[in-house]
C-alpha cells in the first residue's frame, strides 16, 4: 500500500468503517424541529415529518454553508436560518426565496442518508458510492415479539474502536465490575476461545457459563453488533438471563455514542413487572456499570494500541481489529482504483 491509501486506510478505521447501518440517535431525540448530529466525522441534520417519516441529510446549507439543523423544519424539506434556501430530503436545493427562483437548484448537491427506524433507534447507511444499502438485519432480542429491549445510549469520549474492544473482552467484568449488582460471582481466571458463528464468532470462557459476563458474540448483518448475557439472580425479576445488544457509532476520532439495548424474554404481565422493576431498581445499577466502562475508556490515550502487551484473553478483540482492518482496508483500495470524476 501506497503511503497515501495507508494514511486513507488509518483514516477510515478512526471515523468508521463503511458500507454499514449505524444507529444514530435513539427515535425519542428526533421530532419535528431539526436536530444536528456529529456521526462518522459527518455532520448530519435529521428531522421528522408530518407523517413522522426522519430524513437525514449533510448538515450543510448549499448555499454558503451554515448548519441546516440550526433553521426550520418546512415540512418535506429544511430551511437555512441565514438566507432561507430550502433543501429537499434528497439533499436538492429546492427553493430560494431571496430571488424568488431556483437557478442553482442542478448543480446543488447535499448528500442524503438511507434511513431506517427500528428498536427504539434512527439507524442510518453510511456507504461507499455506488454500494446500495444492505438489508438490517438486527438480532432475534430487537425484534419484538417475545423480548422486551429498552435502549440507553451514552456519548463516550473515546475513539470507538475501544468501545467495541472492551465488550469483546468478557474478563474485564470480573475486575472493572467486580463491586456491581450483576458481575460479583464467578473466577477470576478463565481459559478463553474463540469460535465462529454463522454471521461472525463467540468469544467465551471455556471453563465458567451462565455464571458471569462469560461470552461475547460478534455479528455482521448489515450492522456490526455484538450481544452477551448476564445471568440474573431470581430477585432480580423474572426471565431469565438478561441480554444486552450493543452497537458503538463513530462520532469522530476522538468520541463515540454507545448504543446497548437491555433485553429480555418476557411475556404477559411479566413484562409489566420487569418493565417496572427495570425503571425502579436496576437502570440505575446499570448506568453504575456504564460508567465504569465509560471511566476506564476516557482515561485510555488515544494511541494505547500501538504499545500493548496483549495476552490470551485479548484474542476476542483481536480477531475484531483484524477484521474491521480488513474491511477498512478493502474499501480504500476500491476507492483509490476508482476513476477519478470529470469535472463538469
Ligand atoms: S447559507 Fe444558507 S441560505 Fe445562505
Ligand atoms: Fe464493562
Amino acid at each position: 500500500m501506497t503511503n497515501l491509501a495507508h494514511s486513507a486506510f488509518e483514516a477510515r478505521l478512526n471515523t468508521g468503517v463503511l458500507n454499514l447501518w449505524y444507529p444514530v440517535a435513539p427515535s425519542w431525540m428526533v421530532a419535528n424541529a431539526p436536530v444536528g448530529l456529529t456521526r462518522l466525522g459527518e455532520r448530519i441534520a435529521l428531522w421528522r415529518d408530518a407523517d413522522g417519516a426522519v430524513h437525514a441529510i449533510e448538515d450543510r446549507c448549499p448555499h454558503r454553508g451554515a448548519r441546516l439543523s440550526m433553521g426550520w423544519n418546512v415540512g418535506s424539506r429544511l430551511a437555512c436560518w441565514y438566507h432561507g434556501v430550502e433543501v429537499d430530503a434528497e439533499g436538492r436545493m429546492a427553493a430560494v426565496p431571496a430571488i424568488g427562483r431556483c437557478e442553482a437548484e442542478k448543480r446543488a448537491r447535499n448528500k442524503s442518508y438511507p434511513v431506517i427506524e427500528r428498536a427504539g433507534a434512527i439507524f442510518l447507511w453510511f456507504g461507499t458510492p455506488g454500494i446500495e444499502p444492505e438489508p438490517l438485519l438486527l438480532p432475534d432480542e430487537l425484534n419484538g415479539g417475545d423480548w422486551e429491549a429498552i435502549l440507553c445510549t451514552a456519548h463516550w469520549n473515546c475513539n470507538y474502536r475501544y468501545a467495541a474492544e472492551n465488550v469483546m473482552d468478557p474478563m474485564h467484568g470480573a475486575y472493572l465490575h467486580a463491586i456491581s449488582h450483576s458481575m460479583a460471582e464467578g473466577d477470576k481466571k478463565a481459559v478463553m476461545r474463540a469460535r465462529a458463528t454463522q454471521n461472525g464468532f463467540i468469544f467465551e470462557k471455556t471453563d465458567q457459563a451462565g455464571i458471569n459476563f462469560d461470552w461475547t458474540e460478534f455479528g455482521a448483518t448489515g450492522t456490526w453488533w455484538q450481544r452477551l448475557a448476564i445471568p440474573y439472580r431470581k430477585n432480580a425479576g423474572p426471565g431469565g438471563s438478561f441480554y444486552i445488544v450493543g452497537i458503538v457509532t463513530p462520532v469522530d476520532e476522538t468520541s463515540c455514542r454507545v448504543f446497548f439495548w437491555r433485553c429480555r424474554k418476557v411475556q404477559g404481565w411479566q413484562r409489566d413487572a420487569w418493565k417496572f422493576l427495570y425503571r425502579a431498581r436496576l437502570e440505575g445499577l446499570h448506568w453504575d456499570v456504564l460508567e465504569q466502562d465509560r471511566m476506564i475508556l476516557e482515561g485510555m490515550l488515544d494511541d494505547a494500541r500501538d504499545n500493548e502487551a496483549l495476552y490470551a484473553h485479548d484474542a476476542g478483540l483481536v480477531r475484531l481489529r483484524r477484521l474491521m482492518e480488513a474491511e477498512a482496508r478493502k474499501q480504500v483500495e476500491v476507492e483509490a482504483q476508482a476513476p477519478v470524476a470529470e469535472p463538469a
